[in-house]
């Protein structure tokens, strides 16, 4: 009988309706450990970076900070959301190809404590808002160092054409960026950032950006005189999604990362002191189910389908990026597979369909689906598509539970309407 955090999750359902994203909190908890524990060493200052639009709210926040990690952001609105949940914007991350000057301001007003600057013309915008004020923060250069890691070509981020970041082959820009921040008052180019991808199976891939970035640090200071102390390699860490994922354990990823960092530093001269990573997916996605109720079983020529109450509208991936998931019934865990369903969403598109084949036991109306792994990428891309109102979300721990972000009402979805 499927439970999440000591509650069945026939009983969560009962409770707070469905569609509804529970967290396993410990889960939450014990990867953030794993990630603090194992992603430490003695020749660098190491951080962890969440990556905050994996899934962003106050809750999830606070536990970022009772764990001591910094926070990445890409919007004004996640910064609101951090600065609402009472953390310590020194340790904001803020990243974005497209920051809109009033989202610079906000972070200089709010002390974010480092941007990471994306392209030369939003260099120029910092430091036109921080020139003749009080205003210091860090900088990081996102780079885009054209490696790129076999994963779905929409969340590819490195490839010569990609929106993100100075590309290395324009060395130029890079040179006139850093020199020009430099020598503004209020602003210290600390380092350099890059992030090659999601969902990387391939350490490999990460050994290879390690190595481009330390060459390209070092090049910066042996050729053009420019130190940098800090590299932040991204995030990027698999999740398990279905038996067919092998990710990379968290210590053996941390494990690589810091030893070929070492090994490059070594070669280098020792010049960079700190060492940051940004997982997102890996920190909450398999924490995290989606609970629907099944409504209507259709059969057709081909298909079983059983239909859920939600759909592309509260998890978008399996139609944007054919992400594949696996579920349960809950309470017939122990009942062998009877057929292989396809399980569609209620939305009004024929694409909305959350899993295309899986064997699951009789499904009956009423019953509990619940949906593993969802906890990335899940609510934070959820739509109003035909007007769904947002799920609930609960943590659950040690069975007890608390909701974390309430169902919208009807209500809530015509609030802003005139
Ligand atoms: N750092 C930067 C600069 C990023 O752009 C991202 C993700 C991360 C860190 C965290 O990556 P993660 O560890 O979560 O893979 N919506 C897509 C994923 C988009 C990822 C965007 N950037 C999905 O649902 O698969």
């Amino acid at each position: 009988m499927l439970e999440i955090g000591g509650i069945k999750a026939i009983d969560l359902a009962k409770k707070y309706g469905t569609p509804l994203c529970v967290y396993d909190e410990n889960r939450l908890r014990g990867r953030l450990k794993e990630f603090k524990d194992n992603f430490r060493c003695d020749e660098f200052d190491t951080d962890v970076i969440y990556a905050s639009k994996a899934f962003n709210c106050k809750a999830m926040i606070r536990l970022i900070d009772e764990y001591d990690c910094c926070l990445d952001v890409v919007s004004g609105g996640e910064l609101y959301t951090a600065v609402k949940a009472g953390y310590d914007c020194s340790k904001v991350f803020f990243h974005g190809n497209n920051k809109t000057p009033a989202e610079i301001q906000m972070a200089l007003q709010n002390g974010v404590g480092t941007i990471v600057v994306d392209n030369a013309m939003e260099a120029d915008e910092l430091i036109r808002q921080i020139s003749g004020t009080d205003y210091k923060v860090n900088v990081y250069l996102r780079i885009n160092p054209g490696i790129e890691a076999h994963t779905h070509k929409y969340i590819v981020t490195a490839h010569v054409d990609s929106k993100f970041g100075f590309s290395l082959l324009d060395e130029e820009e890079i040179i006139e960026t850093v020199q020009k921040l430099n020598q503004t008052e209020g602003i210290t180019v600390e380092g350099l950032h890059a992030h090659i991808g999601s969902q990387i199976f391939d350490q490999q891939a990460f050994v290879e950006e390690i190595r481009k970035m330390f060459a390209f640090a070092s090049k910066l200071k042996e050729v053009y005189g420019i130190d940098v102390c800090g590299i932040n390699l991204g995030g990027g860490f698999a999740a398990l999604y279905t038996d067919e994922d092998k990710p990379i354990p968290v210590p053996q990823v941390c494990e690589t990362i810091l030893s070929t960092c070492r090994e490059e530093n070594e070669k280098a001269g020792g010049f960079i002191k700190r060492i940051l990573i940004e997982p997102g997916r890996s920190i909450v996605a398999e924490a995290g189910y989606n609970l629907y109720t099944i409504g209507y079983i259709k059969k057709t020529p081909n298909k079983l389908y059983a239909f859920a109450d939600g759909g592309m509208a509260d998890n978008i991936r399996p139609a944007l990026y054919q992400a594949k998931y696996d579920a349960v019934i809950a309470g017939k865990e122990d009942q062998p597979a009877y057929a292989d369903y396809t399980i569609a969403g209620k939305c009004c598109e024929s694409g909305d369909i959350l899993i295309q084949s899986i064997a699951l036991p009789e499904v009956k109306t009423g019953d509990i689906l619940a949906m593993k792994t969802t906890g990335a990428y899940g609510y934070s891309m959820a739509s109003h598509y035909n007007k769904l109102p947002l799920p609930a979300v609960v943590f659950a721990k040690d069975g007890e539970d608390r909701e974390v972000i309430a169902r919208e009402s009807y209500d809530h979805l015509i609030s802003l309407e005139k």
